[in-house]
């Protein structure tokens, strides 16, 4: 193990911001990260996975430890389902690919989202109709207090939209080591519900999607909206879509009969933070290297050499202006350090 000091963290967040950490050790072990994590204090650790939901505004005094745990392995299997246990330095999508190959179904809408399988139960990831706890059995982590193995199932793990127990009791308290996925071999539950996916297929002529067509379908539609950030740094959605009560909701929706929504039950109204932003009139603006995306408002977006409290101040100022012409009041999704 090899600890670099003054590292530099471009590449290893997806908005591409250019801090320092004082010092950085990539761990490909679960023994090694015991031991790293037995030798020091967790207030001077710092955990990092696929860096594809955060946004760095300042240097790091701290030891940054990048999760590289790899691994893909089939624990059990029957004629109908498959659980595979993927350690957490994995990359998602490559996860994803690795499934369609094999016909295992259950993630192809969750195709395409960046980052890390150790971090997906953090924020219980979430595209077209599918989240992760809809496939989920457990996950283990290793406790920073102790260095003991914990294992979290579905229950224990307190999912919601973009939720979990990891953002809330259990914060900054453990490092996910492994995630537990429970596939289907055969007769899979395919999700088509999402509208974008439904107009896909039937401009391919698809009447019978397979668990691929699905997937090409998802890349394509996220491929026209959000953007590669190899080419443009950023970190998906910047804020959670906002929840109304009944209420708020019908008050809202009488000044805008227009705007989308989502039941999420009677009680709860869901309403597309992107469609909140555009019509403020963010989309597609640039503020220095700080930005809103052209094509889908919800996503802030680095040109080139924006600071990480550049892309902070425009959030704040989109949040501001959200809260004063429409009364609601808009959470970041990213973690901001
Ligand atoms: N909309 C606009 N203008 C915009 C963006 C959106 O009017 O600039 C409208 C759209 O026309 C549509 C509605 O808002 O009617 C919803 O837009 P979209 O389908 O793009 O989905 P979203 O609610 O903005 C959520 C997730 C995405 C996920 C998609 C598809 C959150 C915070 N975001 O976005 O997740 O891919 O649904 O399921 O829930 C991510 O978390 O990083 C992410 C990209």
């Amino acid at each position: 193990m090899q600890i670099e000091k003054n590292k530099s963290l471009r590449a290893y967040n997806t908005f591409g911001i250019d801090v320092n950490a004082s010092a950085f050790i990539s761990v490909g072990s679960i023994e090694d990260l015991r031991t790293i994590i037995t030798d020091y204090d967790r207030k001077e650790l710092f955990i990092l996975g696929g860096g594809s939901n955060m946004l760095l505004t300042q240097s790091l005094e701290k030891l940054v430890i990048h999760i590289n745990l790899k691994g893909v392995e089939v624990i059990s299997e029957s004629e109908s389902e498959v659980l595979l246990k993927v350690m957490a330095g994995e990359n998602w999508h490559e996860l994803v690919m690795y499934c369609i190959e094999r016909d295992y179904g259950g993630i192809e809408n969750l195709s395409l989202i960046p980052g890390n399988t150790g971090t997906a139960p953090i924020q219980n990831i979430g595209a077209y109709g599918v989240e992760l706890e809809d496939v989920f059995v457990q996950c283990t982590a290793l406790e920073l207090a102790s260095g003991k193995e914990v294992i979290f199932d579905k229950r224990t793990c307190n999912f919601g939209y973009r939720n979990s127990i990891f953002k809330n009791e259990a914060k900054d308290q453990y490092i996910i080591t492994s995630v537990t996925l429970k596939l289907t071999k055969k007769d899979h539950k395919l999700n088509i519900s999402y509208g974008a996916i439904a107009d896909v297929l039937a401009q391919r002529n698809i009447a019978q999607p397979s668990i691929r067509d699905i997937s090409e379908a998802v890349i394509s539609i996220r491929r026209s909206k959000l953007p590669d950030p190899d080419v443009l740094g950023n970190s998906g959605s910047f804020f959670k879509n906002p929840i109304l009560t009944a209420e708020e909701f019908q008050h809202f929706r009488n000044r805008h009969p227009d705007a989308p929504f989502y039941e999420v039950s009677p009680t709860e109204f869901k309403i597309p933070a992107g469609w909140l932003i555009d019509k403020a009139g963010f989309k597609g603006k640039r503020f220095g290297d700080a930005g809103i995306h052209e094509h889908q408002a919800l996503v802030l977006v680095n040109h080139g050499n924006a600071t990480g409290a550049e892309i902070w101040e425009l959030a704040l100022r989109i949040q501001k202006k959200i809260k004063e012409e429409f009364g609601i009041y808009i959470e970041p999704e990213v973690n901001v350090f």
